[in-house]
């Protein structure tokens, strides 16, 4: 399974970027919003660190201006991934950037008959916003089983399930159990990932015990 990482902050990605563990990044209006910075700018420079795809937003949400708005956000880098509602509108345009040769994000993808939808327009991923369905009292890793179901009756379907709007490390590994094909993890809950108190307890003492052997490796 593919990791992304959810945030705009340039910072975070580079730190995170080090571990040599992350394929990509997404990013959306409020990322933005929280990072303070013009979008353009940050997604380039993001674009920089990360050779994975990075999905940049459109905002319009009638086709011809989201066209637009995704044929010049596609030009700022080779690994833009240019993420678009699950409208009419917007995957009409998935369709129309697709064709171009353009990566395309389906996002907000809430049931299994709008994923279905988004790998007929062609997009390269669907985004199921799985926290967003629990917070509302409804099962989203359900949802991912859902759509991975149907998406393998159809091995010509190309589409990616992204999972996002994952809230805790146990979406990750529900994810990666269903065999989804990445999950965009914010920053707290990826570092999260590399924890345990038995990690941290037995490393600490494997040392305590190496310092009394007086030896050194280099
Ligand atoms: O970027 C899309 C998605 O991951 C947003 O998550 O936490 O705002 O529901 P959240």
């Amino acid at each position: 399974m593919k990791f992304f990482v959810d945030t705009a902050d340039v910072a975070e990605i580079k730190d995170l970027a080090a571990s040599g563990l992350l394929d990509g990044v997404t990013t959306n209006p409020s990322l933005i919003m929280k990072s303070g910075r013009p979008m353009l700018e940050v997604i380039q420079e993001i674009c920089a660190i990360v050779p994975g795809p990075v999905s940049a937003e459109t905002v319009a949400t009638e086709h011809k201006k989201m066209l637009e708005e995704g044929r010049k956000l596609a030009k700022l880098a080779r690994n833009v991934a240019v993420k678009v509602p699950l409208t009419p509108d917007g995957l009409k345009t998935c369709k129309a950037l697709a064709s171009e040769g353009t990566m395309v994000n389906v996002t907000l993808c809430f049931s299994a008959a709008q994923a279905l939808l988004a790998a007929k327009a062609g997009a390269t991923f669907v985004s199921p916003f799985v926290g967003r369905l629990d917070d509302i009292g409804q099962d989203g890793m359900h949802l991912i089983g859902e759509i991975m179901t149907i998406y393998r009756q159809y091995p010509h379907f190309k589409t990616e399930v992204l999972v996002a709007s994952v809230r805790h490390t146990q979406h990750v590994v529900q994810a990666a159990k269903m065999g989804a094909h990445v999950a965009t993890v914010p920053p707290n809950v990826l570092r999260q990932c590399f924890k345990h108190v038995l990690t941290d307890n037995g490393l600490k003492a494997f040392l305590d015990d190496w310092a009394k052997t007086g030896q050194s490796i280099l």
